[in-house]
């Protein structure tokens, strides 16, 4: 095992190869408290690349609704299960194992789902938790809650499915970081499902190889963002590339959310993957869930999300999301606008904070005929 640098766990972690960055890293950024789960971006993934045989319960984006649905079944307990004490400290070091370490001497710690676990995809939808009590719809904020949680691969840093493979079947693309399984080595052993602890590779039973996510490289190649971000009807994701290696950019919406103002957060950074999928955390969900599933700076996450009308660099990379199908390289705040650019910056997009309302005369004389404003 080599030793790698883990950012999200302040700390040295063990992996079975070298560190080895990519030019630029694939990043995404999820906005919980704007989904609405209509499930928009997972038909336009299935559509696009999983309408064949064998694919029908291979859902490379999905969104589920916590704390009860996930899919496959209960994907998240069983792995954090399998990690036992996931104890952060106070200076942000992870004390915990990663599934690298685990002390049973296997070189990924998983966790195999069976055929059932993907028979209800929507399981848990809509469900809260608890018991509302009678009459405490009208009282205003109350206890019971749930949240939406989409779903891709997070084309991981030090990815678990990678790591597992025996045919070294799966690679990480030197070019932008996406994680591709190289159909043609596979000899569908499944440690790739079993190891990926977010469960997104795929064991295809007509090919009996395994399929994941391919972060629509075609269109990434040609400056376009994915299916999974163009289609979002919500605007609740904005794709980019962030450089580990190099120190955050302010102009980049990718350094500027994730690490210089850290108000997007990875899912279950105690796995040790190092995910490239970051969340704003949901703002009404119970504390300890949250530090659970996104790590220790949820609070400071949530209390940054609350004023970010205050703060224009940050809001005007929020402002960038689900506007433009084009990839993003860098950002300004202006004085009315957020502007975005491409690789070779050029303008591409350009939003105003505050939507302009026009209202129209009652009688529009060009078309004979009465308009009304609505609100
Ligand atoms: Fe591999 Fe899973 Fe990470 Fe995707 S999320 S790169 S499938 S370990
Ligand atoms: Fe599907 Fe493409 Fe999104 Fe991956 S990036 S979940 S392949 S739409
Ligand atoms: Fe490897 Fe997974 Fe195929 S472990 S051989 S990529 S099924």
């Amino acid at each position: 095992m080599a030793k790698v640098k883990n950012w999200q766990l302040n700390r040295e972690m063990e992996y079975p190869y070298e560190e080895k960055k990519p030019k630029k890293q694939i990043t995404y950024v999820f906005d919980t408290n704007k989904c609405i789960a209509c499930q928009t971006c997972t038909v336009a993934c299935k559509t696009t690349w999983t309408s064949g045989k064998g694919e029908e319960t291979i859902f490379f984006n999905n969104v589920e609704t916590k704390p009860y649905g996930g899919y496959p079944q209960k994907w998240d307990v069983n792995t954090l299960k399998e990690l036992n004490n996931q104890e952060w400290g106070k200076d942000g070091v992870y004390k915990g194992k990663t599934i690298f370490e685990s002390e049973s001497g296997e070189r990924v710690t998983g966790w195999r789902p069976e055929e059932r676990n993907y028979a209800f995809p929507n399981i848990g939808e809509d469900e809260v938790l608890g018991n509302m009590e009678k009459g405490a719809f009208f009282n205003g904020i109350h206890d019971i809650w749930m949240f939406y949680l989409a779903r891709i691969c997070n084309h991981c840093s030090y990815p678990g499915c990678l790591a597992a493979c025996p045919r070294k079947a799966i690679y990480k693309r030197e070019e932008d970081g996406i994680v591709l399984i190289d159909q043609s080595r596979c000899r569908g052993y499944k440690e790739c499902v079993k190891a990926c602890p977010y469960k997104k590779t795929f064991f295809n039973m007509v090919t009996r190889v395994s399929e994941k996510c391919i972060g629509c490289y075609p269109l990434i190649e040609q400056g376009e963002q994915p299916r999974c971000v163009t289609s979002c009807i919500g605007k609740i994701r904005l794709q980019g590339f962030m450089e580990d290696a190099k120190p955050p950019r302010k102009d980049n919406p990718f350094d500027m959310i994730v690490r210089i103002k850290k108000i997007a957060l990875p899912l279950y950074p105690q796995f040790g993957t190092q995910p490239n999928v970051y969340y704003v955390p949901p703002v009404h969900v119970p504390h300890d869930f949250l530090i659970q599933m996104f790590g220790p700076n949820v609070d400071e996450a949530i209390k940054l999300y609350r004023n970010m009308k205050d703060d224009k660099e940050l809001l005007a990379a929020f402002m960038l999301f689900g506007n433009t199908p084009r990839i993003i390289h860098s950002y300004k705040a202006e004085e009315n606008h957020a502007v975005g650019y491409n690789e070779i910056g050029d303008e591409i997009v350009r939003v105003p904070y505050v939507e302009p309302a026009h209202n129209r005369p009652h009688w529009d004389a060009q078309f004979q005929t009465f308009r009304h404003n609505t609100p």
